[in-house]
């Protein structure tokens, strides 16, 4: 119910972002100051890179792996936003949720809590290559209605992500920002990254459970899992599913079917030599 009480607030900052703004000024002070708890865990991403593959996977790390106790529950209401969905400078609601709470965020590492900024709490970090993730970004922005639904071609976007000019700002400033903050962990090997994420956060898991956690969390399994898949949130016109789907293909190497050599290219130039400078390597596809 309190999930419900809190739409209108919802739609408010749908407007706020349809008018371009990630979130008030006026609450960046809120923010800065919300109070992290010690046994928080904070789920970081850059749009589109697999936030809500690592919810389903963190939540179910919690519930010691028990399906049934997560089928009819929301994910939105299992591991929250700090910035989605309602105003964060509306930080009652938060400070209310018991402990230990699953929170989730897209806000850039210069613009979390200051709190957070000095690990108090665990933090995971998602990257997904840019490519990957900009044809995923594109297409939530198709199928958006908070975002504006937006019309334009393909290519128009790839500019406006290589300017760093969509909500969230530039992907590589917000894989830096943490990637300065935080030590990542890449490995693609589902059941081992369980493993990694439940040694991380303090949970022992045994075989079996990361096993059923892996099957659970597969991208067939979620694709039709209507409490992950977006298709049965409370409010109803949030997403126009008919352009595309939230749990639209999830493979690494989509980007193929989207980018021009040139606009490969681009990519290359852009992030390349700034990603091998940092020492973080990602997979364009599969077999890498
Ligand atoms: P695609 O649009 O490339 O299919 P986020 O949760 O950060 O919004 O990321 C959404 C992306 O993660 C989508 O990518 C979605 O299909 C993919 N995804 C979600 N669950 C997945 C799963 N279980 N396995 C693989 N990909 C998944």
């Amino acid at each position: 119910s309190q999930y419900v009480r809190s739409i209108p607030k919802a739609l408010l900052y749908r407007d706020l972002l349809l008018q371009g703004y990630l979130v008030y000024p006026k609450f960046l002070k809120k923010i800065d100051n919300f109070e992290v708890r010690a046994d928080d865990l904070w789920l970081a991403t850059y749009p589109k890179s697999g936030t809500t593959w690592t919810e389903e996977i963190l939540s179910l790390i919690y519930n010691n792996g028990d399906i049934d106790k997560v089928k009819d529950v929301l994910l939105v209401q299992r591991v929250v936003h700090f910035e989605v969905g309602r105003p964060v400078g509306h930080s009652r609601w938060l400070k209310k949720l018991k402990s230990p709470r699953l929170m989730a965020t897209h806000l850039p590492a210069s613009h979390i809590p200051s709190q957070l900024q000095q690990s108090k709490c665990k933090i995971i970090y998602v990257v997904r290559n840019p490519k990957d993730n900009a044809v995923s970004y594109y297409h939530h922005h198709r199928i958006s209605t908070f975002l504006g639904n937006y019309k334009g071609s393909w290519d128009n976007f790839v500019e406006l992500f290589l300017k760093g000019h969509l909500v969230h700002g530039d992907w590589y400033e917000h894989i830096k920002g943490y990637w300065d903050l935080y030590q990542l962990y890449p490995n693609r090997d589902l059941p081992k990254m369980i493993e990694v994420m439940a040694d991380f956060v303090g949970r022992k898991l045994s075989k079996d459970t990361i096993t059923r956690i892996a099957r659970h969390c597969s991208f067939d399994e979620m694709k039709t899992n209507n409490m992950v898949n977006r298709e049965n949130l409370p409010i109803k016109d949030l997403f126009d599913m008919s352009q595309s789907k939230f749990m639209r293909k999830g493979i690494i190497g989509d980007w193929r079917n989207h980018f021009s050599a040139h606009q490969s290219q681009q990519f290359d130039d852009k992030y390349n030599d700034k990603l091998q400078e940092i020492g973080l390597t990602l997979s364009f596809d599969t077999e890498d």
